[in-house]
């Protein structure tokens, strides 16, 4: 089959959270599989791994609304794969992928709505899909761009849409008014259609449109037909339930693995895990924290945002503090968490150590060093760093919901169910009892660095959804 990915981020390419992990892997694993795969995305202003693309087609003309722009298309070919990055310096040559310091880009309705119709014209003229697969908010319009502005367009004849929902807190909203400016008939602006709570919903308009649907791991496929997950969508979704599934991420165990990763000063498997007392020895040298082996270190490695927890920390901060551990925060995103995890390391010097920031070879780092690793996610799609934890050693303390509740089980983590700062804290509580018995703990760690998430399983859960559209 020919598959179509529409995505804004991939590795090595960018990267601001997970979704590039996935789109980074995942065709890769396709094409193992025998599949032909293509990866369209915007070409940034700074992109790792583009140092050589070769540029396949000069002036591609796009029209969405009144505007028009000439784009074009450069191709790196990675693991089997093409990625074809559109090249409109006026809409991508920018520092950022979504906006920033002051915020999202005004015009991020006109940058992906383009996204969507360069996907479109890539599938006239330089590889035609049978499944166009769309990945979050970014790639919605492809659903009514194909099936009602294509709508009988003999090049599209039977391809089909399926939409991956990475996160449904991220829904590509916009003020009605840009409805002329996305190309689209005005008559779809309605419930049923494009139009949310008096908005432009590209992540609803991917919903409406889709010939199927999947989210990140099956227990947020349920979730998110709750009122609880749902972001206001939970009623469009559940009648749509014949449509939905989950497919668990995997982890590329070429990137996450601590037998061969180069980012730690020692390697080490699990029969023999001494490389990791040394990981951990100079990550807290590093940080400048006491060089106390046997005190368990626990790790964070996040974006700051609502969705990860986080608020659950201060009530029970005074608390958590009083307990025998060290804690090492990496992350950036919204500026109370930040601020919160600095004051908390400027009043524990001895205890926590915060970097503020995007760092991925330090994220490897507290991987290899740390002997759990925290996850409190209010709600969590399905997480990565749980499952690479696990293949570290590193044992998950997370919350019992969507891919986490998928990832970890009581022989391989922690986990509390309640959002709640008291489940968190006893939580937090019972692993710390439990490192104490250091033969039980080994045990525990052994079963985590056993399981196998890797992507051919997740890979052939796609194929068989692509073979049944
Ligand atoms: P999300 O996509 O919601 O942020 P995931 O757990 O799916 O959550 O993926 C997060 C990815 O981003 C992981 O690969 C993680 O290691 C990485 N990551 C997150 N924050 C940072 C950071 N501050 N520095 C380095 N890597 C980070
Ligand atoms: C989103 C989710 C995260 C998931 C990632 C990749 O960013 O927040 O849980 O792992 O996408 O699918």
């Amino acid at each position: 089959m020919r598959i179509l990915m529409v995505t804004s981020e991939a590795t090595p390419f960018a990267k601001t959270g997970g979704l590039a992990d996935v789109l980074g892997a995942l065709p890769q694993a396709l094409a193992k599989l025998g599949e032909e795969v293509a990866v369209v995305l915007p070409r940034y202003a700074s992109m790792d791994g583009l140092t050589v693309p070769r540029r396949i087609w000069r002036d591609m003309p796009l029209t969405l609304g009144r505007y028009s722009f000439l784009a074009g298309i450069d191709e790196v070919r990675h693991g089997g794969v093409r990625y074809l990055f559109v090249d409109i310096p006026a809409l991508y040559n920018r520092p950022g992928i979504y906006g920033d310091r002051t915020g999202s880009y005004a015009d991020n309705h006109i940058r992906f709505g383009v996204l969507n119709q360069a996907a479109l014209a890539i599938a006239r003229n330089i590889f035609r899909p049978d499944v166009f697969h769309g990945h979050d908010w970014q790639a919605g319009l492809l659903g009514p761009y194909l099936h009602e502005m294509f709508k009988g367009d003999p090049t599209f004849f039977g391809a089909k849409f399926l939409l991956s929902i990475h996160n449904l807190g991220y829904q590509g909203n916009f003020a009605a008014s840009v409805m002329p400016d996305i190309g689209l008939d005005p008559n779809l602006f309605h419930s049923e259609g494009l139009e949310f709570w008096g908005e432009v919903s590209f992540l609803k308009a991917g919903i409406v449109w889709a010939d199927a649907i999947t989210t990140v791991s099956p227990t947020y496929a349920r979730e998110i037909q709750t009122p609880e997950f749902g972001f206001g969508l939970d009623g469009l979704l559940r009648p749509r339930v014949a449509k939905i599934s989950g497919i668990l991420n995997g982890v590329d165990y070429g990137e996450w693995n601590p037998e061969t990763d180069p980012h730690l000063p020692a390697r080490y498997s699990a029969q023999n895990l001494a490389g990791k007392r040394i990981s951990k020895l100079a990550l807290l040298q590093e940080l400048g924290l006491p060089l106390d082996r046997e005190r368990p270190l626990i790790g964070v490695i996040s974006r700051f945002a609502g969705q990860k927890g986080f608020d659950l920390l201060p009530t029970i901060a005074a608390e958590l503090m009083e307990l025998d551990f060290a804690l090492v925060v990496l992350g950036n995103g919204e500026a109370p968490i930040e601020e919160m995890f600095l004051s908390l390391a400027d009043q524990n010097p001895q205890k926590v150590a915060v970097r503020i920031g995007y760092d991925n070879a330090l994220a490897h780092c507290i991987e290899g060093a740390a002997d759990m690793f925290l996850m409190p996610s209010r709600y969590e799609p399905c997480g990565l760093n749980q499952m690479y934890s696990l293949r570290y050693g590193t044992v998950p303390i997370v919350r019992a919901t969507g891919g986490l509740e998928d990832s970890v089980d009581e022989s391989t983590g922690f986990k509390f169910g309640p959002y709640t700062p008291e489940a968190l804290l006893e939580c937090v509580i019972e692993a710390l009892a439990a490192f104490r018995d250091l033969p039980t703990w080994r045990e525990r760690m052994r079963r985590g660095m056993a399981k196998d998430f890797s992507w051919d399983v997740a890979a052939a859960g796609y194929q068989k959804l692509y073979k049944s559209l």
